[in-house]
């Protein structure tokens, strides 16, 4: 499965959710990739699956109860934890990560995050409101915050039959994010990526811009996909309200001719570039030097605006072939047909269609539902988080530019 483990300690933390029977084939996978596997379960993990089941594949015997442990000399609580390439909990549960979050110690999970020298990682699993819900949201924010890898829950069918985000991330995710943890390359490593986002603010005078409502979500979630997955990113990013991801490098902007000059500047030696930026189509013709007036317009004031350079079009006449291009198109309305003549018109690899208009898609949202549209067809997408729509992109970039596939 993955190279890095190979070799490598692995504590793998099952904690109480339904989804812990799905880390007896995980743990058999890691074993067989060359890991020294310890799982170690929370007592409520142990309702869901029987500790010998992890005994039969990974051939440890897993520990649960912090006070039956034989190797006590080196105090057995913080043992696995100390002697541990990295930890995955996974599933966590809210409860377990609001335990880590606080950094409570009473069970043998809790305490082997405590001790743990190497990267932890967790990988929640919950039903879609205690996911969502203020306090799991803050737990998790605070444990990123502290360096933890949070690989983030995917959308589909829970065990309790609804549809919605909270189920386990999938065995092909927690490998990658665990093989990154221990120093593995990534399928974009070595390769450069360039992203835009957020909105551009046009000036009119020293106060007021012309700009639009994108909130840079879904290009920052694109930005750090990349960077997990290995890349090194450079960010191009109009005004927005967001953090920027660490490791990635940032280049603020403002005007669409900064844009433009940023994305250029930086496309030498890009292997692909996305332009998730709404660019603005048009300018003030001129910026007034001083506060426009409200006497100025005399109860109506017209504006006189400009043509924007096409930033697509820029990069696509500029890149060195191989270059991957992809842009984003929303639509109030067909989007899909939209994006196939942008793409044809543009020269693109990739148009990620999104209409506006459709419920859960709308500018600011969290989710998105998209169609990747390429000269291979287009592919519907379900309601999905932006972070998992980017993290789609991105693999598919990383097969295209690993010449497995086509965008
Ligand atoms: N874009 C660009 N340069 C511009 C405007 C947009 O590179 N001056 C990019 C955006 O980053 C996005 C895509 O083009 O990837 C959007 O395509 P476009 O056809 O300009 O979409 P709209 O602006 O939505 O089109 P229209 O206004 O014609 O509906």
């Amino acid at each position: 499965m993955i190279a890095a483990v190979r070799g490598k300690r692995i504590v793998l933390g099952v904690t109480g959710s339904i989804a812990a029977y799905k880390m007896i084939d995980f743990a058999r996978k890691l074993t067989q990739a060359g890991a020294q596997v310890q799982v170690v379960l929370t007592e409520s993990a142990t309702r869901f699956v029987q500790p010998l089941a992890f005994q039969a594949v990974t051939g440890v015997p897993p520990a649960s109860d912090m006070f039956a442990l034989e190797d006590d000399r080196v105090a057995g609580h913080v043992a696995m934890g100390r002697a541990a390439d990295a930890v995955l909990v996974a599933p966590a549960t809210a409860q377990t990560l609001a335990k880590l979050a606080h950094g409570f110690a009473d069970d043998l999970v809790a305490t082997t995050v405590l001790a743990a020298r190497g990267p932890v990682l967790v990988a929640p699993a919950m039903e879609t409101r205690m996911w969502l819900s203020a306090a799991t949201q803050e737990n998790v924010a605070r444990l990123a915050q502290r360096g933890i890898v949070v690989i983030p829950p995917e959308s589909g069918e829970l065990a309790s039959g609804e549809i919605g985000e909270g189920r386990l991330a999938s065995p092909d995710a927690l490998a990658a994010a665990l093989d990154r943890a221990l120093g593995g390359p990534g399928p974009l490593a070595g390769r450069r990526v360039v992203v835009t986002a957020g909105p551009t603010a046009e000036p009119l005078d020293p106060v007021r811009v012309l700009t639009n409502r994108s909130s840079g979500k879904m290009g920052y979630a694109v930005a750090e996909a990349a960077r997990d997955a290995g890349a090194e990113v450079t960010l191009v990013s109009g005004p927005v309200a967001l953090a920027v991801p660490a490791g990635v490098a940032c280049v603020r902007i403002e005007t669409a001719l900064q844009l433009r000059d940023a994305v250029l500047a930086a496309l030498p030696g890009a292997d692909a570039v996305v332009m998730a930026a709404a660019v603005a189509d048009y300018r003030p013709a001129e910026t007034a030097e001083g506060k426009i007036k409200k006497e100025r317009g005399g109860g109506e004031l017209a504006l006189r605006l400009v043509e924007n350079p096409d930033v697509l079009r820029a990069v696509v006449a500029a890149r060195k072939p191989g270059t991957l291009v992809v842009g984003f198109k929303a639509e109030t309305g067909d989007a899909v047909g939209a994006a196939e003549r942008m793409l044809r018109d543009k020269g693109l690899d990739l148009v990620v269609a999104n209409d506006v208009t459709s419920a859960g898609s709308e500018f600011g949202s969290d989710t998105d539902e998209v169609a990747f549209v390429s000269a291979a067809g287009s592919e519907r997408q379900p309601l999905l988080p932006k972070r998992e729509v980017a993290r789609l992109l991105v693999g598919r970039i990383s097969v295209a530019l690993s010449g497995r596939g086509t965008l």
